[in-house]
Order: structure tokens, then C-alpha cells, then sequence
């Protein structure tokens, strides 16, 4: 009778204490993510409370609130920001088998701290008018240290983790020797000083300004769903892209992810919610939002994406590299002058 009585007083109590609830920090900006969130607590009956704002002020927020954080899942893009918040011992393994065994191991950290929630190719975008399509035929990342692209290519300032990313891929691919020579002829190439972000090295190559750009696959659905205004809707429309290194491991692949983190008050909730990002369903309604690439391949990206060519080759470097070669990827950077 006594344990009877116990029970009935801690269901009664217990919703007071545990809120049914799952708190995420989010680097992610997408207003249809609302809906995504609506519906999840409609599935589970676990509530979505969002921070959004920038992957390093939010990094910073999770550091001062410390032991008494109430975040639960930290999600943000590039597989070298996630590094960072388990260098930093933020996390916790994630440990839902659903999503260990729909995501594959190149793709989350090493213990599992974080988990690809889409992937993304940082691939080569050209002018057809400037380039023609024998010459940039069996293009690779390496090959942008020849001679031939001499003031013709623009990319992004050496600061960007999208570009670490792509000379930590390098390194680990091909040696740091290599990539140091490979980084200051390709740096003898660029058309001006970097500057900008990725679609404005989209925006050079459509006004003839460069031949070629180096920025994220992703960037040029959304100038082509015409949701970011005319002017860039119409230079997507005069680019081409070309996916690196077909004939030999692929083109380079980063990804957004997430993790849980160490002292997240609702574990279980975090686990159900990225079981949820990464269903099929869900990583579509995803997909076609941000044109990032889905997990699984059963899933197909958005129209837009689809249009530009399915079934290139992807380097199956693991992303956890990305990471660990971060800091001798900026060393080399710096090096070999890429501003
Ligand atoms: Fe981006």
C-alpha cells in the first residue's frame, strides 16, 4: 500500500519536475524550421525551445552558463566548428543507435560527440563564357595550382572554416608537404585579394570579374530558388558547377551537425530529436529548404540540387580530420600567403 501511495505522489510531482522538453542552440536560420519543430512536439509531445544566433557567440554562452547550461543539443555547420566543441569537452557521446546506424562513421565525431545532419561538397563554379568545358573536364582541387588558372579563380579569406576544412582534406589526402607547395601556386592564382563570402565568389565569376570560384554546393539553390532576390537568381543562372577529383577520391565533403552536450538536463528528449532530424522524411523536408546534400542516399535533394547533376563521386575522408588538422591547415594558409 505504501508503495502504491509512493507511485501515485510521483506522478503526480514528477511533471513538475521533468518539463517536457528539449533546448537547442542553433546555428541554423531557417524560417521553416518552425514547422519542423511544431511538428516534432506534436509526434513526441517534447516541446522545442530554439537560441538561435552565430555558431561562436552561441559557443561562448554555452561557456559562460557552464554547469548550468540549459542547453541540450548544439547544432551548427562544418565538421571543424563541431571539433571545437568537443576539444573543448562540451559534449557527451551520443549514444541512439537509430541515428549511429543511419549515420555513417566518417561522418560524426570520434566517440560519436557529434553527428552529421546533412552534407555539403565545397565545389569549383565556373563562367561557360570564360571557361570552356575541355579545359575544366577532370578538374581536382590540386589541378588549381597550375599555371592555366593564373588570375582566375576567386575564393574566400584563409579565416573561413570552409576553406580550413578544404586544406585539412588536403593534408590528409595528400601530405603537408604537398599541400604547402600546391597552396602557394594556387594562391599565385587568384583573381584579387579575398574578400567576401561564398556567393559573392559565385557573383565575381557571373560578372566576369574571375573564371572560376570555390564555394559550398548549397549556395547556388538558394541564389537559383530565387528566395535571396534577382541579381543573384540571375548570376546562378550564368555559372556551371564541376565536382573535383571524379577520377580519383571524390570531392570534398563537409557537413551541418549536431551534438549533445555534457551537462544537458534532457538527454533522452536530445536523442529523440536527432533521431528525428535524421529520419527520411524529415532530412527531405530539410534538404529542400537549405539544398545541403541528405545522409541517407534514399533521400533526394531538393529539385534545384537534383538539376545540377546526382551521383558525383564524394571523398569519403572522414570529417573528424577536419578537426584535428584544423590548426596546421591555418598554419599553412598563412604560410603560403592566402589572405
Ligand atoms: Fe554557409
Amino acid at each position: 500500500m505504501r508503495k502504491i501511495l509512493f507511485l501515485l505522489l510521483v506522478s503526480i510531482v514528477a511533471p513538475a519536475f521533468s518539463s517536457a522538453e528539449v533546448n537547442i542552440y542553433t546555428s541554423r536560420h531557417y524560417d521553416s524550421d518552425e514547422a519542423l519543430y511544431a511538428e516534432f512536439t506534436q509526434e513526441t509531445g517534447v516541446k522545442v525551445n530554439i537560441i538561435s544566433g552565430k555558431g561562436s557567440a552561441l559557443l561562448e554562452r554555452l561557456k559562460s552558463e557552464g554547469k548550468n547550461s540549459p542547453a541540450d543539443i548544439f547544432f551548427t555547420v562544418d565538421a571543424g566548428n563541431l571539433w571545437k566543441v568537443q576539444k573543448d569537452g562540451l559534449f557527451q557521446s551520443i549514444s541512439s543507435e537509430k541515428v549511429l546506424d543511419i549515420v555513417p562513421d566518417n561522418l560524426r565525431g570520434p566517440k560519436n560527440e557529434w553527428t552529421a545532419i546533412a552534407k555539403r561538397a565545397r565545389v569549383v563554379f565556373y563562367n561557360p563564357d570564360n571557361v570552356g568545358s575541355d579545359e575544366i573536364k577532370n578538374l581536382t582541387y590540386e589541378g588549381l595550382a597550375d599555371e592555366k588558372w593564373k588570375n582566375r579563380v576567386v575564393i574566400r579569406s584563409s579565416s573561413n572554416m570552409y576553406n580550413q576544412s578544404l586544406v585539412a582534406s588536403l593534408i590528409a589526402n595528400i601530405g603537408i608537404e604537398n599541400t604547402e607547395n600546391w597552396a602557394r601556386k594556387f594562391v599565385g592564382n587568384f583573381a584579387r585579394k579575398p574578400q567576401g563570402n561564398d556567393r559573392s565568389q559565385i557573383i565575381a565569376v557571373a560578372n566576369g570579374e574571375a573564371d572560376i570560384a570555390i564555394a559550398n554546393s548549397y549556395y547556388i539553390g538558394i541564389m537559383l530558388s530565387g528566395a535571396a532576390g534577382k541579381e543573384q537568381l540571375q548570376a546562378a543562372k550564368k555559372v556551371k558547377i564541376l565536382f573535383p577529383n571524379q577520377k580519383d577520391r571524390g570531392t570534398h565533403i563537409n557537413i551541418s551537425g549536431a551534438g549533445i552536450l555534457k551537462n544537458a538536463p534532457n538527454v533522452k528528449n536530445a536523442n529523440l530529436f536527432l533521431e528525428f532530424l535524421v529520419s527520411k522524411r524529415v532530412q527531405k523536408y530539410m534538404v529542400d529548404k537549405s539544398f545541403e546534400y541528405p545522409i541517407s542516399e534514399d533521400v533526394l535533394p531538393s529539385p534545384e540540387i537534383v538539376s545540377l547533376g546526382l551521383g558525383f563521386k564524394e571523398d569519403s575522408t572522414s570529417v573528424k580530420k577536419f578537426g584535428e588538422l584544423n590548426p596546421e591547415a591555418i598554419r599553412l594558409m598563412d604560410r603560403s600567403g592566402w589572405k
